[in-house]
């Protein structure tokens, strides 16, 4: 039985934390030998409820942050980014004082991306590094769109990424793609012979999934987030091979966007350590569509950091 890792769930009452917390007890995430402390019981699993973050973050070995303000009918940016100020500030202070100097942080809840940097400037002794955020339910969606249109597996279509911010602005980009049809692996635009759709439906598509999913049921997505939050958990500690996974992570200045921003761009994982995919050939579409997500993500970081003045 390897060492017992102290795993984090914020928002753990949830409807992300119900698919969340079985997968990791489970054994999907750390390995079936793993077990877990966290911060309720299951076979892996010693459960820790409570809400006080320096109890829920002491020794915390991997942190997946569901909980935040989510946007409503009737807010302002102003006022989700203020809510969200609060939230990742405190958690960020308690994880600067007591967790694992090396532990792992996905952050989950919205604006993902610009919570993970103000949890990060909040935990200044914890490396960069360590706090991503999720993309990999876009990736996963991205993936899954393709393999529909072409009759395969989900699995058969590897390196799709996406590139900024999980939001609307996002760009699933399919360019550097490839897929397995019938033994033969050959490039996904290759394959889909279709540049309009790639081009246009399938990034929207992608792009209003969230939004669809909200409207269909009500809420938002639940267990594709958990599963998606579990992928890129897992990956991170137990690495990548030569696949890529997409990630939000701390941009530092690759492919021209902004040093410090949350972006999401394609890693490779080893040792339990991300590095960005780079030389990948960037054509006029795709830099347009990269900066485009960039300068929302430059905005969001921007006034949450006022906020964190204020
Ligand atoms: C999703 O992509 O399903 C969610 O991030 C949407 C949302 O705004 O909660």
């Amino acid at each position: 039985m390897a060492e017992t890792l102290k795993v984090v769930v914020t928002g753990a009452a949830g409807q992300i934390a119900y698919s969340l917390l079985f997968s990791v007890a489970k054994g999907d995430v750390f390995g079936k030998d793993q077990n877990c402390c966290k911060s309720c019981p299951l076979f892996l699993l010693d459960i820790v409820a409570t809400d006080d973050p320096m109890v829920a973050f002491k020794d915390a070995d991997a942190a997946f942050m569901v909980g935040a303000m989510p946007r409503r009918e009737g807010m302002e940016r102003k006022d989700l980014l203020k809510a969200n100020v609060k939230i990742f500030k405190a958690q960020g202070q308690a994880m600067d004082q007591v967790s694992k100097k090396n532990v792992k942080v996905i952050v989950v809840g919205n604006p993902a991306n610009t919570n993970a940097c103000i949890l990060s400037k909040y935990a200044p002794s914890i490396p960069k590094a360590n706090f991503t955020c999720m993309t990999r339910l876009d990736q996963n969606r991205a993936q899954a769109q393709i393999a529909a249109k072409l009759g395969v597996g989900n699995d058969q279509v590897s390196n799709v990424i996406i590139w900024g911010n999980h939001s609307s602005t996002q760009f699933p980009d399919v360019a550097h793609a490839s897929v397995t049809i019938q033994g033969k692996t050959v490039p996904v635009p290759e394959a889909v012979k279709d540049d309009s759709y790639l081009k246009n439906e399938f990034i929207k598509t992608v792009q209003q999934r969230g939004a669809a999913v909200i409207k269909a049921r009500k809420l938002s997505s639940a267990m594709s987030a958990a599963k998606a939050a579990c992928d890129h958990m897992r990956d991170w500690f137990c690495g990548t091979g030569d696949k890529w996974v997409s990630m939000g992570v701390i941009s530092d200045g690759s492919y021209g966007i902004r040093e410090g921003l949350m972006y999401s761009y394609p890693v490779r994982i080893q040792d339990k350590t991300w590095s960005i995919v780079q030389g990948l050939t960037i054509n006029e579409f795709a830099r347009e569509k990269m900066d485009a997500t960039a300068a929302e993500l430059s905005e969001e970081l921007d006034a949450a950091m006022a906020e964190c003045e204020a």
